[in-house]
């Protein structure tokens, strides 16, 4: 059996699906893994790296004509042109939002496995890819949050005075949004945040921040724990509720999503506008249709 790791296309993408530490172990299952040149190059993973656990290093059309092919992004439609007629083919897709790329494979015969499809029960959770993204996601969005935003996050007591603590709030806490309420606190700021489904309060509070309760119920839940879209009107009585919250942070990060859906818009152009001069929004749903509007 042949893999194939291709180069990721799609801008600013610096991933690649399998790192050297993955590679050697399908070759020394017997498998022939071949790696686009330079595939892990943005990730830090050299072509020598790659060798030296077994693997050839190969142009695009090879990479993409294996008999399996890992990739982080969805394919494109010229991609999947290039794949083997009845192959496997592994990677995030999003088919509902990528009906395009679902056809193209469908018309190459291609058996493929959406990352994200993936479902969330406990079997499963060593493939679970949309957990350690959000968790990596929650993570980088506060230390970017921290480096923007001009202020200390942590309380300071000097000679010179007291430097209060900066407040940051998290808006969604899912998965990113518990990372990034943990990644925060840790970093000593004052942390509040807001979600629509209940369970979620008390995982809020054991973190150490405030639960901005907007009236949310457990209607607001699905049977596989996830997030309903919200009616117009309620999404309407959460911004305005969340509007002194927001005025009143110096960080914001964003996290909301429903499975399949546009990201539901929770700030407002107005509440930017409320916002103090220098603080900072970091929108992670900014790529399933944002949580925020610029102003
Ligand atoms: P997600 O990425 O789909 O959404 C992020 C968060 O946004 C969720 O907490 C959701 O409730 C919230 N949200 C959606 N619409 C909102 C709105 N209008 N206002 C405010 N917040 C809104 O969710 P994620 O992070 O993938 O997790 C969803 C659930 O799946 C959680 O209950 C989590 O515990 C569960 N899960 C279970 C796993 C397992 O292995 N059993 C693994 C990972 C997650």
């Amino acid at each position: 059996m042949i893999i194939g790791v291709p180069r990721e296309s799609a801008s600013g993408e610096t991933r690649v699906a399998f790192i050297p530490e993955i590679v050697g172990k399908w070759t020394k299952g017997g498998a022939e893994v071949h790696v686009q040149k330079g595939a892990g190059d943005a990730a830090s993973f050299l072509d020598e790296a790659y060798t030296a656990v077994g693997a050839r290093i190969v142009g695009k059309a090879e990479a993409f004509g294996a008999d399996v092919v890992v990739k982080v992004q969805r394919p494109t439609v010229e991609e999947v042109a290039k794949l083997k007629t009845g192959g496997f083919y592994v990677s995030f897709v999003y088919p509902v939002q990528n009906l395009d790329v679902v056809k193209a494979l469908v018309d190459r015969k291609t058996t493929c496995y959406a990352m994200d499809a993936v479902p969330r029960i406990s079997r499963a959770q060593t493939m679970d890819a949309l957990s350690s993204m959000a968790t990596v996601a929650g993570y980088k969005a506060v230390l970017l949050a921290a480096v923007k935003q001009g202020k200390f996050f942590p309380m300071l007591t000097t000679a010179a005075g007291t430097i209060a603590p900066a407040k940051v709030l998290i808006l969604g806490a899912g998965v990113a949004g518990l990372f990034a309420i943990g990644t925060a606190r840790r970093l000593g700021a004052v942390v509040e945040a807001y979600d629509v489904r209940p369970a979620v309060k008390e995982q809020v509070e054991s973190l150490g921040a405030k639960f901005i309760d907007a009236g949310m119920s457990s209607a607001a839940e699905d049977k596989g724990g996830y997030a309903k879209e919200q009616s117009a009107e309620d999404r309407k009585r959460a911004q305005e509720i969340l509007a002194k919250h927001i005025a009143g942070a110096d960080v914001i990060i964003t996290t909301a999503l429903v499975p399949g859906k546009q990201a539901p818009r929770l700030v407002t152009a107005d509440h930017v506008k409320s916002m103090k001069p220098g603080s900072v929004v970091v929108d992670i749903a900014a790529k399933q249709g944002r949580n925020s509007k610029p102003t």
